[in-house]
């Protein structure tokens, strides 16, 4: 049996991959139905705030006044990613294709923009050595800071969670270009907009899809 796909989705807040992910997930659903395969494909979106780490992180993101050092709740996501590892394992090995919103990724790229003493680029990373890597990492994001933090500010219900800032969110993308020129190879080179990697969603906001296979492991 061929081991499903790990898909990745990754980017700034409400950039539209939970819409994106969703599209995915009915498409090659659809896909598996037409063809009577068995095979069926699952979403799963970090936080994943179900779970009991989940529901803890949940409480720090909707209550500002909810106190907690930057390292725990550093560590507190990846545990996040740690208590979902097996049940991604089986799907894969059992044929189904996983697709995930948000990941590795975002861990460090927004605890990074933190900018909190001796908690580098290693420290962030360390926790979420060993996670399995996805095949493909889609990066919707927006091609220029203006537009980014105009658009941001614009999207209904932005706000109401910890990190929706456009000043954080500015931090975040700059955060995720080190994370991603780590990672993946010609990343720079893939980021510039060009029409076919564009997209407007119904209210408005403008995405730039990068696509990109990972090149160097999650160590
Ligand atoms: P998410 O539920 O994906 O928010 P949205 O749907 O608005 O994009 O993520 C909640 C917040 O948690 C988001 O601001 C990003 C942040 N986050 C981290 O800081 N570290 C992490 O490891 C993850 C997975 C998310």
């Amino acid at each position: 049996m061929t081991r499903g796909r790990l898909i990745l989705f990754e980017g700034l807040d409400r950039t539209g991959k939970t819409t994106q992910s969703e599209a995915l997930l009915k498409y090659l659903n659809l896909q598996g139905d037409q063809s009577s395969s068995s095979k069926r494909c699952e979403l799963i979106k970090f936080p994943e705030r179900s779970t009991p780490i989940g529901k803890l992180i949940n409480n720090y993101l909707v209550d500002k006044s909810f106190k907690l050092p930057d390292q725990s709740i550093h560590l507190l996501f990846s545990s996040n990613r740690w208590e979902l590892t097996e049940q991604i394992k089986s799907s894969l090995q059992k044929g189904n294709d996983v697709l995930l919103d948000r990941y590795v990724f975002s861990g460090i790229a927004y605890s990074l923009a933190k900018d909190t003493e001796r908690m580098d680029f290693d420290w962030c990373l360390s926790p979420d050595i060993g996670l399995i890597k996805p095949d493909l990492t889609i990066f919707l994001t927006t091609d220029s800071d203006i537009s980014t933090s105009n658009q941001i500010n614009n999207r209904s219900g932005f706000g109401a969670e910890r990190y929706e800032k456009s000043d954080f969110q500015l931090k975040v993308k700059a955060k995720f270009d080190i994370v991603f020129n780590y990672f993946f190879k010609d990343y720079t080179k893939s980021s510039s907009a060009t029409t076919s990697n564009m997209y407007t969603s119904s209210d408005g906001i403008t995405t730039l899809l990068k696509v990109n296979v990972i090149d160097k492991d999650i160590p």
